[in-house]
């Protein structure tokens, strides 16, 4: 189901240089939001930003019936949203797409996320909270590791830059994971580059992933075929889907990352 609706903005704080966390107040949409699907939102509506935008749903404030949206300054439209004052309304289409696979009977999962990729992570800290290990990865300058280190069960940092955690990539980290214990799923979103080396360590290990893919969009719904990237079907034939209504989230066998 997905809703269109002016939303009373509670908070747009910058959380670091140019990234954003905005608590968006929704009591029918974080009902039914669910890690991994995204917000398709309003900016302003000139002509430099006339399609809605979209924006992951980090996690859920469910006691405050809010949603929260951590994004990065790129251009007009996102300019747009961090002027947007608390107390402001903004218009929200959503929650939209094939999020990620959740399974309370999974005994544990692994989370990997680089960059602004880890923003989607975070509902999924909070649904599986001890059974899970979030593995994040930065240039520099880490965000969100708070939040998702209060509800995983172990956080590790990566860090371009040497700055936080592990010097490197965050992939550097993911081997090991998989070899100490047994992982029932990982979940990945982050650059391409990140999700094909994941994608790589997960099939040495016999491990199942799912990825959450990026691709510029325009209507949200699945009508304009903006969005469209290159999948296989479940008998292995390639095709093509819709980012915004066949995923974000893709299983490890459907994408084409090459593609
Ligand atoms: C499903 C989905 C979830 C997303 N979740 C988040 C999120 O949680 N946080 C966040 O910061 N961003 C997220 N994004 C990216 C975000 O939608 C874009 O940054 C935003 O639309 C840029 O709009 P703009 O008007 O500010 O910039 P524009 O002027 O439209 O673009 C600025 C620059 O960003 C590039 N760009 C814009 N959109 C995309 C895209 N989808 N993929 C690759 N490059 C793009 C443009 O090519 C251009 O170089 C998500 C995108 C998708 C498809
Ligand atoms: S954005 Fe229009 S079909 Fe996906």
């Amino acid at each position: 189901m997905k809703l269109v609706d002016k939303c009373l903005i509670v908070e747009n704080s910058e959380i670091q240089e140019n990234i954003f966390r905005m608590k968006i107040l929704s009591p029918q949409m974080c009902s039914i939001a669910r890690a991994g699907q995204f917000l398709h939102i309003k900016c302003g509506g000139n002509k430099h930003a006339l399609l809605r935008r979209p924006i992951s749903l980090s996690y859920r404030l469910a006691g405050e019936d809010t949603l929260v949206i951590v994004y990065r300054v790129e251009g007009q439209g996102t300019q747009f949203l961090s002027e947007q004052k608390p107390g402001v309304k903004i218009d929200v289409m959503g929650p939209l797409g094939r999020g990620f696979a959740v399974d309370q009977e999974y005994g544990r999962v692994v989370l990997v996320g680089g960059g602004m990729g880890v923003a989607p992570l975070a509902e999924l800290a909070r649904v599986y909270g001890n059974k899970c290990t979030a593995l994040l990865g930065y240039r520099s300058e880490p965000f969100l590791t708070r939040e998702i280190g209060a509800e995983a069960g172990k956080l590790l940092v990566a860090t371009e830059d040497g700055s936080e955690g592990h010097r490197g990539f965050v992939t550097d980290l993911l081997p090991r994971e998989l070899s100490e214990q047994t992982i029932d799923l990982v979940y990945c979103c982050g650059p391409r580059p990140m999700m094909k080396r994941v994608l790589d360590i997960c099939r040495t290990h016999g491990v199942r992933c799912q990825l959450s893919l990026e691709e510029r969009m325009g209507c949200g719904i699945g009508a304009c075929l903006v969005c469209s990237c290159a999948t296989r079907d479940k008998n292995g034939n390639p095709g093509y889907s819709r980012v915004c209504v066949d995923g974000p989230v893709f299983w490890d066998d459907e994408v084409m990352l090459d593609g």
